[in-house]
């Protein structure tokens, strides 16, 4: 039998994965002592068992992160047979690249820190990771990239009557999760494109597709300012939209980003449940089950 479990961030969402599973989710304490280091407890009988460890990495990368090495390495100090590791956001994936001399490329940094904690096999979702294409770059034990594009889609597509939608990414990288939203309603996609004619001028526009009259949705991985979807809205109101629907996956949400994606002319924005928000009105807990069904 696999049990799951989860650190602080995600105990809601690893509950409702082992409703999925038909499993026992058991809890993992944690405390911070007043100097700031965490205390990590596991509360489960969990030698010779499969575990899942559920923790997302939004809003307090660092200490989640630190969490996380806790509860694999005491996993693994305790006799667990196999460590699942689901980290339903991934933070410092953004940064896959070293993009200026001397940066540290945090995707790779992080992965091998996870796995030499103690995971047995890792599942991301939707994770920023564009340069990187082969996993095993990162990791040697597997690292599978799942999608909650299909979803979310699906999600806009019940609660609203759409006319002609197009999904469309905010930019060239977001095309592929279009694809994938826009294949799940049989409908067409497109990303926008940046096109620079000289140092003033640039030009945001869909590359392939005329947008006028129809209603859009966007889809992008993560909202954290909300810069790149307001970004987005403008450009497709200059283009002549209908409505402009919203959906990612990752709601960080910060500051005021919610407030303003309506303000710049969203008629609704929603998200999944990778991070609690306000808007996280998908949950990923079945795409999350159906994996791990798929290695038990
Ligand atoms: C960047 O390439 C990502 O796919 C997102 O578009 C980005 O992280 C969103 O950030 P923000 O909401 O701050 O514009």
């Amino acid at each position: 039998m696999v049990l799951v479990t989860s650190g602080s961030p995600s105990k809601t969402l690893a509950w409702k994965v082992a409703q999925q599973l038909n499993t026992k989710f058991f809890d993992t304490e944690v405390k911070r002592f007043p100097d700031g280091e965490t205390y990590v407890r596991i509360l489960g009988e969990v030698a010779k068992e499969e575990v899942v460890v559920v923790q997302s990495l939004g809003h307090q990368p660092n200490h989640y992160l630190v969490e996380l090495f806790l509860i694999l390495d005491a996993l693994k100090d305790l006799k667990a047979k196999r460590v699942i590791t689901v980290l339903p956001y991934f933070a410092y994936a953004r940064q896959d690249e070293r993009f200026k001399p001397g940066e540290a490329i945090s995707l790779k940094t992080v992965s091998r820190l996870i796995e030499a904690a103690g995971a047995d096999h890792i599942f991301t979702i939707d994770s920023h990771r564009h340069r990187v294409v082969e996993q095993d770059e990162l990791t040697k034990v597997p690292l599978e990239d799942l999608t909650a594009m299909a979803e979310l889609a699906e999600h806009v597509n019940s609660k609203y009557e759409l006319t002609n939608p197009a999904v469309i990414g905010p930019d060239s990288e977001a095309g592929a999760w279009a694809k994938i939203a826009a294949d799940a309603l049989s409908v067409d996609y497109d990303a926008l494109e940046k096109k620079r004619f000289d140092a003033e001028t640039v030009e945001i526009k869909p590359r392939h597709l005329d947008l006028k009259g129809r209603d859009v949705l966007i889809v992008d991985d993560i909202i954290s300012t909300g810069n790149t979807i307001i970004k987005a809205i403008d450009v497709l109101k200059k283009n002549g939209v209908k409505d402009i629907y919203v959906a990612c996956t990752h709601p960080l949400l910060v500051l005021n980003a919610l407030v303003r994606i309506y303000q710049a002319g969203a008629l609704d924005v929603v998200g999944t449940d990778t991070v609690s928000s306000v808007i996280s009105q998908v949950s990923v807990a079945p795409v999350i089950a159906n994996a791990i069904n798929k290695i038990k």
